[in-house]
């Protein structure tokens, strides 16, 4: 659908039943923000080049005393070239934001991800490497697949470094200070270019743990907090699932094996896998002292891109969180017509629980809350928690205005709307320093204001989201929307 056809249309929409209480007054907004005509193309037009710091102006309030340090955010930010574009919005190059909060105010820098696949497509003045739903043209090479990484997902700070992350190959290594890109990361040199995900899973004081998924094998790599390789093994998964994100407690990996399978090998990358709705979804749970020792669990089948770290109760019982959805149209078609302008209105995913029982029993309990980009206080990782942060929307239009937590404890939502003037990214939590408790701290909620055009930091304390932003900068550009971001205490 035509977006412009769709804003027309979306003052009819009834959007609230599908939002959290506290969030339904954006059923109005959105009524209001059809009238304003805004375009939220703006999210995926094109950054054609570096930002330079630049200092973002203060719009409201005041920075909290005590919050300094720097939000960097990845996310995809150049899709279009003369000679070909992209076809899918996870194709675009790599784009490093780095917010800065210091002395109480903002500013706000961008440099994209030297890569080889950038300097390749730059090079023909076309997108030529083929990617994840992006068939490439000729004169794309793919002979490692680090010449196809677009190191556009998310981004890890590992001892005063930054690795730019993708999935289907290494980390790209920049320097914090000035976004410069230092080359790939080869952990040992026999490991050189195997893939490497998008969703670590950082002990809060111990090592990092990921998985690099071909097929129906992963590598389960280990990393120290100084970025050196404990340990790289590959375990056999009990299909060739397509894998996004996975989850961890203290003890065990989780690896959910949605029943979106690959059965072919072609390109795009995605186009490899076929949704078999009537199969279950998979749960692998491997000690990580033994990955050796495994048991599966079965659920009904689900899509999802990622999962909240578990934790275990102590009758062995473990539990995480997930944002699922019915099925992947999300990946295999909207993420393509947002490129183009279009909108299909589709079901956001909702916040669900996953309860994996010692007797083998496995369950998916769904709340009603509509829920992406699951982050967390980091110092619970692992263990038992009862906050999930969460990105929240309606689907009427792509991605999410709102940002929520929600208590598992309580079954209780918190959130903000910030309307259809904008679209949010991924907030991240910022410790408060010498807090005690989860979630002692602030949110920080960059978005894209569509009517001013421009992109924006908010600041909210972390309990207290529904009061509204403690403060609010604005640059005066407008960067591409990303996708996930970490924050590094100053
Ligand atoms: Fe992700």
């Amino acid at each position: 659908m035509n977006r412009r056809l769709l804003l027309s249309q979306m003052s009819g929409l009834a959007v609230g039943a599908l939002l959290p209480p506290e969030l339904t007054h954006a059923a109005g907004q959105l009524a209001v923000g059809a009238a304003l005509g805004v375009d939220w193309g703006l999210a995926f037009a094109d950054q054609d080049g570096d930002l330079a710091p630049a200092p973002m102006k203060r719009m409201s309030g005041a920075c909290p005393a005590g919050l300094a340090g720097s939000l960097y955010r990845n996310g995809p930010g150049k899709f279009r070239r003369p000679g070909g574009s992209a076809a899918h919005w996870f194709d675009g190059d790599g784009l490093m934001r780095a917010f800065r909060i210091r002395d109480g105010e903002a500013s706000l820098a961008a440099r994209f991800v030297d890569t080889h696949k950038r300097q390749t497509d730059a090079a023909a003045n076309a997108v030529v490497t083929p990617g994840f739903g992006t068939p490439g043209r000729p004169g794309g090479r793919a002979e490692s697949a680090d010449d196809a990484n677009a190191a556009n997902i998310s981004v890890m700070p590992v001892a005063g470094e930054l690795w730019a992350l993708w999935e289907g190959g290494s980390p790209t290594v920049m320097n914090a200070g000035d976004l410069s890109t230092r080359g790939v990361k080869t952990l040992r040199p026999d490991l050189a270019h195997m893939p490497f995900l998008a969703h670590p899973k950082a002990e809060p004081e111990g090592d990092i743990w990921n998985l690099g998924v071909t097929g129906d094998k992963a590598l389960v790599w280990r990393v120290g907090r100084d970025g050196a390789l404990v340990s790289a093994e590959t375990i056999d998964l009990p299909c060739a699932s397509y894998i996004h994100d996975f989850s961890a407690s203290e003890r065990w990996l989780v690896v959910i094996l949605q029943p979106l399978i690959q059965d072919k090998i072609t390109l795009p990358f995605i186009d490899r896998f076929t949704w078999k709705p009537t199969e279950p979804t998979r749960v692998l749970v491997i000690d990580k002292a033994d990955l050796g020792s495994r048991r599966i669990y079965e659920l009904p089948a689900f899509f999802a891109f990622h999962f909240g770290p578990a934790w275990a109760e102590p009758d062995g019982t473990i539990r995480f969180d997930a944002c699922v959805s019915a099925d992947p149209a999300f990946a295999t078609r909207g993420a393509r017509e947002v490129l183009k302008g279009d909108w299909t209105p589709t079901p956001p995913p909702v916040l669900a629980l996953i309860t994996l029982a010692p007797d083998g029993q496995g369950r998916l309990e769904r709340t009603p809350v509509n829920a992406e980009f699951p982050r967390n206080d980091p110092a619970m990782s692992g263990w038992p928690r009862a906050m999930t942060i969460h990105a929240t929307g309606d689907g009427a239009t792509p991605l999410f205005h709102g940002v929520a937590t929600y208590n598992w404890s309580t079954h209780g939502s918190d959130g903000f709307d910030f309307g259809p003037a904008h679209l949010v990214e991924e907030a991240v939590f910022a410790p408060r320093t010498g807090g005690a408790g989860e979630l002692n701290g602030w949110l920080l909620a960059s978005s894209v204001n569509l009517v001013a055009r421009a992109t924006e930091l908010h600041v909210f304390e972390a309990a207290r989201l529904a009061d509204g932003p403690l403060c609010t900068w604005r640059a005066d550009v407008a960067l591409p929307i990303g996708l996930h971001g970490a924050f590094v205490p100053a």
